[in-house]
């Protein structure tokens, strides 16, 4: 009958994300740095802040981005700013320039200084070695506040919901790096923008939501301007997550998979890439009130149009469009990635094989 073909259907179906739920997690877990590689890392940070301090004494380096926010994948590269807080401090890139001389003479990184880069950085890295296997790469950049801010507030997230969300995350931190578009250089997507469109996802497209949104939560106490503003960038967020968690549940109980699925499946269908802005701060917003469209003014201003192609706005540099990298080649590329993942996941084949298709190389 129509009644037990449809429940023979449902019961397949929870079969399937059972199974690959599991499987998630079981990928996941086998791509996670182990301790020792984050001992080496910590290591190097302090050794090269304690370098550092030798041409700043009133220096401090941070790590930020992966190796900080919870989400860092084996051998992950290593971000790392620098703050200086004495008040004469040197240009940016009169800091580059110095350290790139002084590590250089003093370590045996290959040093890469940039100076004249948008953001100057210093890029550093390692050779492989036996207490190595695969060396280390890591760029210093210098006063990067808000990257310090962002860090934490997508390891807040992590820390609401650490199995969805991570598992979620480093999935397709993976799948987008085997897949070939995590490379803002080749006109895709760096991960920083993939996480910024999982946590929208979770917050302003699942309903009920995953994610509560910390930027929107009332503050517990009054809070004044100069404590939250970074170069005019408001950067409030509630980040007592302790708190958070006695007095926020979500009533969402979909398991990993059945978020993946939709993930998928939101990204290839519904988001509407010619108009919307995907905002974690404030949800799905129209490329028009922001001015980061225009198709009618595409002769003149070509340019700004290929760098509005996908738009997702930064959390705090609200002006800011994390994909404008994403080259109209790219943005075909990626979304040609989700149809595929979504049919792939539509067939439901068993878990393993579903995880391996997903991610060949
Ligand atoms: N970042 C940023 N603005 C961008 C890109 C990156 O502020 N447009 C900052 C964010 O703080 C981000 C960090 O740089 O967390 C690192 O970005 P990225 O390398 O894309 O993310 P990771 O999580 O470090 O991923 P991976 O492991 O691939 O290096
Ligand atoms: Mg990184």
């Amino acid at each position: 009958s129509p009644y037990s073909s449809q429940r023979r259907h449902a019961s397949k179906h929870r079969f399937f994300v059972v199974e690959l739920s599991q499987a998630l997690f079981d990928f996941v877990i086998r791509l996670l740095p182990a301790q020792e590689e984050m001992a080496v890392k910590e290591d190097v940070r302090k050794l090269l802040e304690r370098l550092i301090r030798t041409i700043e004494p009133d220096s401090r380096l941070l790590s930020f981005g992966s190796t900080a926010n919870g989400f860092s994948l084996r051998n992950s590269d290593m971000d790392l700013c620098c703050l200086i807080d004495s008040a004469e401090r040197l240009s940016a890139s009169d800091m580059v320039t110095m350290l790139g001389d002084l590590l250089e003479r003093e370590t045996k990184f290959h040093v890469k200084p940039l100076p004249h880069a948008r953001i100057p950085i210093v890029k550093l890295s390692l050779d492989p070695s036996p207490g190595l296997p695969h060396g280390i790469a890591c760029d210093i950049g210098f006063e990067n506040r808000l990257a310090l801010e962002n860090t934490r507030l997508l390891m807040c997230y992590a820390m609401i919901d650490p199995t969805r969300v991570r598992t979620l995350v480093l999935f397709l931190k993976v799948w987008s790096k085997r897949r070939n578009i995590n490379s803002p250089y080749q006109g895709t997507l760096s991960s920083y923008g993939y996480v910024l469109l999982v946590i929208y996802f979770l917050i302003h497209v699942k309903n009920p939501p995953v994610l509560p949104n910390l930027q929107q939560m009332p503050p517990l106490r009054p809070i004044s301007q100069e404590d939250t503003h970074i170069g005019g960038h408001n950067t409030w967020f509630f980040d007592d997550i302790e708190l958070l968690r006695q007095r926020w549940q979500s009533s969402n109980t979909d398991s990993v998979a059945d978020l993946l699925i939709d993930f998928f499946r939101y990204y290839s269908r519904d988001f509407t890439y010619n108009t919307g802005v995907a905002s974690i701060r404030g949800g799905l917003l129209k490329k028009d009130s922001k001015g980061w469209q225009n198709e009618l003014a595409a002769g003149r201003y070509n340019d700004s149009r290929e760098r509005n192609r996908f738009c997702i706005e930064d959390p705090f540099e609200i002006d800011f469009n994390v994909a404008r990298c994403v080259t109209k080649e790219g943005l075909y590329q990626i979304r040609g990635e989700f149809m595929r993942a979504s049919r792939i996941l539509a067939m439901r084949p068993r878990a393993s094989v579903a995880l391996a298709q997903l991610c060949e190389e």
